[in-house]
């Protein structure tokens, strides 16, 4: 097998991949999940780490330099960190980095840190305990505030939290996220608000963009912009100047990243997508099920890239043309 990177188009590197490891979840978040939850994929479909390792393997023939473990909650699926580990010395793979809701990082941090993973990602949307509660359904802000607190003495470097900004919601609380990433030596990414999913309660007057939040921002304190790194995602990023950490902006809906867009995402059960809002799915579950080459798989996922969207259009297209939940994509 050849390991050319593949490019497509020219400008567009595809270097990134996000594998969500499972659709479950120990919070609800409002903005990704209904109250009830919603129907889990039966264990058979989703792929055993042995066929997601051999997966991650073509990819990375196909390019791929780093991967992302997300979910639902990656944390919540037994034996991660021996998947992670294995991940880590995968030959090829530069960067292997975790997205997590916090809740279990307590119990798993030093592990993680064994594992070789030194990255993480934490969602965190509020910075009140009741608010936390609200947004996520389920009362576990202290066990991801001890979470966060714990990563940052083992010393997991970067940090980033995550926040999706909501008007109404927690948008009061920017001047205080912005003082976390002054006192702290977090990346504190605020994420506009998207309409994912087919159950999504997306209210159009909760959207709240980057640009309003950055003229909030620039009240408390001076933001020096910080230059991307290949493998990064999509966030812009900003040094907190006098303070210990940086902010990011993920403008999912003002900003159009599509263009510098590098990655791609495979599913529990085996999906490969090529954009978060296109349900144009591949699935690699089948071919390998039937016993096809590694070769035959990275003709599928060639063929893939070279099919990849060049924007979502979203501003354009209904919130229903991305049928898949957040929590079966992984974010
Ligand atoms: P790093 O740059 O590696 O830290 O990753 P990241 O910011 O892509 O990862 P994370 O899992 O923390 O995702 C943060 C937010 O970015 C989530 O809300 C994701 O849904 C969103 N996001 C990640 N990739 C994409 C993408 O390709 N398109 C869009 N629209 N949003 C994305
Ligand atoms: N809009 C913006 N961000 C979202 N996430 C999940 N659903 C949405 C949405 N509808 C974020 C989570 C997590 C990341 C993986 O995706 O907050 O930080
Ligand atoms: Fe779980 Fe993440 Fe969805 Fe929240 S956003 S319910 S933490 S999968």
């Amino acid at each position: 097998m050849s390991s050319q990177m593949v490019s497509v188009p020219a400008s567009r590197t595809i270097n990134y991949l996000r594998v969500s490891i499972t659709d479950r979840c120990n919070l609800r978040c409002c903005y990704c999940m209904p109250e009830d939850g919603v129907p889990v994929m039966p264990h058979k479909e989703i792929l055993s780490y042995e066929e997601m390792l051999r997966l991650i393997g073509v990819f990375v023939t196909a390019g791929i330099r780093k991967v992302r473990i997300t979910g639902g909650e990656p944390l919540v699926r037994k034996e991660v960190v021996d998947l992670l580990a294995r991940l880590h010395r995968m030959p090829g793979l530069e960067e292997v980095t975790l997205t997590t809701n916090g809740v279990l990082l307590n119990e798993f941090a030093a592990d993680l840190k064994k594992s070789g993973v030194s990255r993480l990602n934490i969602s965190l949307d509020s910075l009140k305990r009741e608010r936390f509660a609200q947004i996520t359904r389920r009362d576990r802000f202290e066990e991801v505030v001890a979470g966060i607190q714990l990563a940052e003495r083992l010393g997991f470097d970067p940090i980033k939290i995550n926040v999706v900004m909501m008007r109404g919601v927690n948008d009061d609380e920017i001047g205080d996220f912005f003082r976390v990433a002054k006192e702290r030596p977090y990346q504190v990414r605020f994420i506009e608000y998207m309409p994912v999913g087919a159950d999504n309660s997306w209210d159009p007057a909760q959207f709240i963009s980057s640009k309003e939040i950055y003229e909030e921002i620039s009240q408390f304190g001076r933001l020096e912009p910080l230059t991307p790194g290949l493998l990064d995602g999509p966030a812009r990023c900003y040094r907190v100047v006098d303070g210990a950490g940086q902010i990011g902006f993920i403008s999912a809906l003002s900003d159009h990243f599509c263009e510098r867009c590098n990655r791609l995402r495979l599913t529990a059960d085996g999906q490969l997508r090529t954009c978060l809002f296109s349900d144009a799915e591949v699935s690699l579950k089948t071919p390998l099920r039937q016993g096809r080459s590694d070769e035959e798989l990275l003709a599928l996922i060639r063929e893939a890239i070279r099919n990849k969207p060049e924007g979502h259009g979203l501003q354009r297209v209904r919130p229903e043309a991305c049928m898949r939940q957040m929590s079966r994509i992984g974010g």
